[in-house]
C-alpha cells in the first residue's frame, strides 16, 4: 500500500515512473483494480480534482463513493473530521482520496488503506502538480533549464508552494510575479511584464479569496490590468511558450477571456491529463 500525501516523499525517479505511467493511460493503457472501493471525502468544493478521481476511478473499474459535505453529519451534527474517515475505514473501503483546507490533516489519521492528498490547505496538492509535470513534459520533452513562472496569489497557493519545490529539484528555474502582498521572500521575483518574454512557461493562479483573511484582498477592478493575463501581454510571449492555470480560472481578473482561445493555452489540456496522474497513482497505490 502506498500513501500519496505530497511529492516530497517521492524520488525524482517515482515522479518519472508515475508521468510515464499516466502517458501509458493517455494513450490508451488499461488496468483494473476491480471492486476496489475509494472513498472520495472532499472537505473542501472541488470540481476537476473530484471528478477527475471519479473519472479515474470508473476507468479502473473501481467503485467510487462520493461524500456530500453538505448534508454530512460532520456538517451537521458535530462529528469530527478523524471520526468522519473513520467510520468509511471501518465500512472497509480500499483507499481515501481526501481534500482538506488544513495543512497536513493527514498527519493523524494512521489508516490502514491508501490515502492519496487532494489538497491540504495552502501546503500541498500533489496531483495537481503531477498533471502540472506532465503537460510541461507532453509539451518540452523534458524539465531541465526550463524557465516557469507562477503568477498571482503565491502566499495562499498549495498549486505554487509543492509545485515550485518540485519543478526545481526537477531542474527546472522558478520564479514568482504577483501584487506584493501575495509574494514570499523565498522566491524569485520577476515583473509580469519581462516574465513573459523569458519563461517557457507561465502559471496563472486564481486569488484565493476563501483563503484570506482581513487585509488579504486586492482591488479586482485593476488586477487584469497589473497582474493577469491580457492578450496583449500573451502576444509577447516567448516563441513555444505556454500558459497554464490550475483553475477554476476567473475570467476578466487572471485572465482576459480571449487567452483560453490562443494557441498556446493549455488549461484544458491540464484538465485531461488530470484523469491520466489520477488513473496511475491510483495503480501504485496498491502496489
Ligand atoms: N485545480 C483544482 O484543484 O481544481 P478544483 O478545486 O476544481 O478541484
Amino acid at each position: 500500500m502506498k500513501n500519496l500525501f505530497t511529492l516530497d516523499e517521492l524520488t525524482n525517479q517515482e515522479i518519472l515512473d508515475i508521468l510515464n505511467d499516466a502517458i501509458d493511460f493517455s494513450n490508451g493503457k488499461t488496468f483494473s483494480l476491480s471492486g476496489k472501493i475509494v472513498a472520495n471525502l472532499f472537505f473542501e468544493p472541488s470540481t476537476r480534482t473530484e471528478y477527475s478521481f471519479v473519472t479515474a476511478e470508473h476507468l479502473l473499474n473501481m467503485k467510487p463513493i462520493s461524500f456530500n459535505k453538505a448534508s454530512s453529519s460532520f456538517s451537521n451534527k458535530g462529528e469530527t473530521f478523524l471520526d468522519t474517515v473513520k467510520c468509511f475505514e471501518a465500512f472497509g473501503v480500499d483507499a481515501f482520496v481526501i481534500r482538506h483546507s488544513e495543512n497536513e490533516y493527514y498527519k493523524n489519521l494512521n489508516l490502514s488503506v491508501p490515502l492519496l492528498n487532494a489538497g491540504d490547505g495552502t501546503h500541498a496538492h500533489p496531483t495537481q502538480c503531477l498533471l502540472d509535470l506532465l503537460t510541461i513534459y507532453q509539451e518540452f520533452g523534458s524539465f531541465e533549464g526550463l524557465k516557469v513562472c507562477f503568477v498571482g496569489d503565491i502566499k495562499f497557493s498549495r498549486v505554487a508552494h509543492e509545485g515550485i519545490k518540485t519543478m526545481e529539484r526537477l531542474g527546472m528555474e522558478c520564479f514568482v510575479s504577483g501584487p506584493n502582498i501575495y509574494m514570499e521572500d523565498d522566491y524569485k521575483f520577476v515583473e509580469l511584464d519581462e516574465a513573459v518574454k523569458v519563461m517557457d512557461v507561465i502559471v496563472l493562479l486564481r486569488v484565493q479569496n476563501e483563503r484570506h483573511g482581513e487585509g488579504d484582498q486586492v482591488e479586482k477592478s485593476s488586477y487584469l490590468e497589473l497582474y493577469g493575463m491580457t492578450k496583449e501581454r500573451a502576444l509577447n510571449m516567448k516563441k513555444g511558450a505556454i500558459i497554464m492555470h490550475p483553475a477554476p480560472f476567473n475570467r476578466g481578473i487572471e485572465i482576459e477571456d480571449a487567452v483560453l482561445d490562443l494557441p498556446q493555452c493549455r488549461i484544458f489540456k491540464q484538465m485531461k491529463n488530470g484523469v491520466f496522474v489520477r488513473q496511475a497513482v491510483l495503480k501504485r497505490s496498491f502496489e
